[in-house]
């Protein structure tokens, strides 16, 4: 444990607005956020370096890492938003090991391209975990990992689909299926898509259309399902990596004069099951939806407890999810949720 104190903390957080400032004149924009502070005697710092605010979800998740790191809780944390840039991210960690935090979080937009950095953490001594997605990268070089099966998520929604189709007395006509995608590249995406097609490779009459990058927002996932719309007029089911590429999507197929939900002309499976998603499965718009968990920070929280006692941590975490379709009671269920 290194915990600074208050003068090695003013000099520190004073070189990296230094560092912030250069890197904003270089064309990068970090946007550095720091939690109400004392003067940071005997508080633990840890550096979050978040993908952005692209989602409900990850707004959810931001959320959900602020209010369980507090000063109170004898944290002082250092938040980056680096605005789905791995530019950003990987400069914000440069600050961190810069500024000698005790611990570094990362949310790595994608999974390639982390080696040099969490090297240079590791030379320095600094623990990283990262949360959420995951790195392609020597395990050795971070801690532990914290976040979603996200292959798990896939699978599951398509056998859903195939329950669905059964009970629907349609298991099997022939299907039309297209994906809008979110970040290639990411966990999220990459393992959506592989747990998916596992099941959809054990289908022959579902026949995937076409897959559309989204990047997980709301105006490309409509950009890209009015693309699809253009392109194909036969489409029965959409799988949607997120909620808010679901949302521009519906906006799509509503202006494209379709239906979509339970009682529509398209099948939709979106995933990370946000407020606003159960409320557009109550209005009949989304089938079913496939939980991402961003409630990661209590557990965050344990985790670096933990390691700041001495003890080992869990390599790889999974968080609980589970999944919500229209049959189920969903005014009651999302009464009892937190996002
Ligand atoms: O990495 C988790 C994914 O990222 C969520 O599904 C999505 O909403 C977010 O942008």
């Amino acid at each position: 444990m290194k915990h600074r104190n208050s003068i090695v903390l003013m000099v520190s957080l004073l070189l990296a607005g230094m560092c912030i400032t250069a890197g904003n004149a270089a064309g990068a924009s970090l946007s550095d956020d720091r939690t109400d502070n004392d003067s940071g005697d005997g508080l633990v710092m840890v550096g979050v370096s978040q993908v952005g605010s692209e989602s409900d979800w990850r707004i959810a998740m931001t959320q959900s890492i602020k209010s369980a790191f507090t000063t109170d809780e004898g944290f002082y944390l250092i938040f980056q938003d680096a605005q789905q840039k791995q530019e950003n991210q990987i400069k914000a960690m440069r600050n961190f090991i810069l500024q000698e935090v005790d611990y570094i979080v990362l949310d790595p937009i994608v999974e390639t391209g982390w080696d040099a950095i969490l090297q240079e953490a590791k030379d320095t001594g600094i623990p990283v975990i990262i949360v959420d997605r995951m790195v392609d990268a020597d395990p050795q070089l971070y801690t532990c990992w914290i976040g979603s099966d996200f292959e798990k998520e896939g699978r599951d929604a398509a056998e859903w689909l195939a329950a669905y189709l059964g009970t629907e007395g349609r298991g099997e006509e022939e299907i039309h299926l297209v994906t809008l995608q979110g970040t290639l590249g990411s966990s999220a995406q990459i393992g959506r898509t592989k747990g998916f097609s596992e099941v959809l490779d054990e289908h022959e009459n579902w026949k995937m259309l076409a897959r559309e990058d989204g990047d997980f927002t709301q105006a490309k996932g409509q950009e890209a399902m009015e693309k699809l719309l253009e392109r194909y007029d036969d489409i029965d089911v959409l799988i949607s990596e997120n909620d808010n590429m679901t949302f521009g999507a519906i906006d799509a197929i509503q202006k494209a004069g379709k239906t979509c939900g339970p009682n529509g002309d398209m099948i939709v499976i979106s995933f990370d099951a946000v407020e606003a998603a159960l409320d557009a499965m109550i209005d009949g718009e989304i089938n079913a939806d496939f939980e991402c968990n961003p409630l990661q920070g209590p557990q965050l929280l344990e985790t670096i407890r933990n390691l700041e006692k001495g003890m080992t941590v869990d390599k790889i975490q999974h968080v609980d999810e589970t999944y919500f379709d229209a049959t189920m009671n969903l005014p009651e269920l999302k009464a009892e949720r937190k996002y």
